[in-house]
């Protein structure tokens, strides 16, 4: 039987659960509020790309250059900043330049193709909701945004901030990105009332060719990124038991 060739993420808590990593050549959507732990999942699986030699792309509305290396230095990848700086690209862009992303199609094409990058990471595509507020065309940029990325053979994470959502509906991105995508990841930090303390969550609401999830998993963000609590419970002993 054909099988698709994955894509390990660098959450092996999250491998397990996708049938060992995304797709090869997909597009996966991840979200959340602020501080949700977005950019540290984009990185995160950028760097993963890194141990294995490949070379990666971060394209980047949000964090200057600087910031992006000073944010990786957070945490310990088990990486050299060095390694890290030869085989990342940083493409950094004002929000307000989001457009230029789409102008420039061929430009990141040769420049994916002559640098052989397998990962790219978009990080927010939020604004795009800004500059294009007609909600057809910016649909039809937005699917041409994902389709171009599925042609370029590269396995991408496009992050986007979260629509207002009551938390008894399924989350959604301020643009719709998700709709176009492969798969959809939403990152939680929701409030725990009995505690007065913030639970971080990872949910995956859509992936195609991974098995149906319903669960909010725990997730830490630790010095060495995003980790998914084990959720194995323990088994419980019988009454007979001794
Ligand atoms: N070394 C570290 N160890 C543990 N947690 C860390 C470390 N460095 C940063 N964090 C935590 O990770 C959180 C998430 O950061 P991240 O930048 O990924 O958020 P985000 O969802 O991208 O936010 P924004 O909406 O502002 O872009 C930070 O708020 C911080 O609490
Ligand atoms: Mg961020």
């Amino acid at each position: 039987m054909f099988k698709d060739e994955r894509i390990t993420t660098g959450m092996p808590g999250l491998d397990k659960l996708i049938n060992h990593g995304f797709i090869k050549n997909s597009v996966i959507t991840v979200s959340g509020g602020p501080g949700a732990g977005k950019t540290v999942f984009a990185l995160q699986y950028l760097i993963e790309g890194i141990k294995n030699d490949e070379n990666v792309m971060y394209i980047s509305f949000n964090l200057k250059k600087k910031e992006v290396f000073q944010h990786i230095m957070q945490f310990d990848y088990g990486v050299d900043l060095d390694v890290i700086k030869q085989r990342m690209v940083i493409i950094e862009y004002p929000p307000s330049e989001i457009e230029e992303l789409l102008k420039r199609h061929g430009a990141i094409r040769e420049m994916l193709d002559t640098t052989n990058t397998t990962r790219v990471a978009i990080d927010p595509i939020t604004s795009f909701v800004y500059i294009e507020p007609d909600s057809n065309r910016r649909r039809e940029q937005l699917y041409s945004i994902v389709d171009n990325l599925k042609h370029w053979h590269v396995t991408s994470v496009i992050i986007d901030n979260d629509e207002r959502f009551d938390i008894l509906e399924i989350p959604r991105t301020i643009t719709g990105i998700e709709g176009f995508s492969d798969g959809y990841i939403h990152l939680s930090y929701l409030l725990n009332l009995d505690k007065m303390e913030r639970r971080r969550g990872l949910e995956i609401i859509k992936m195609r060719g991974a098995p149906d999830d319903v669960k909010i998993h725990d997730i830490k963000i630790t010095k060495k990124g995003i980790v998914l609590a084990d959720n194995k419970r323990q088994p419980v002993k019988s009454k007979s038991s001794k």
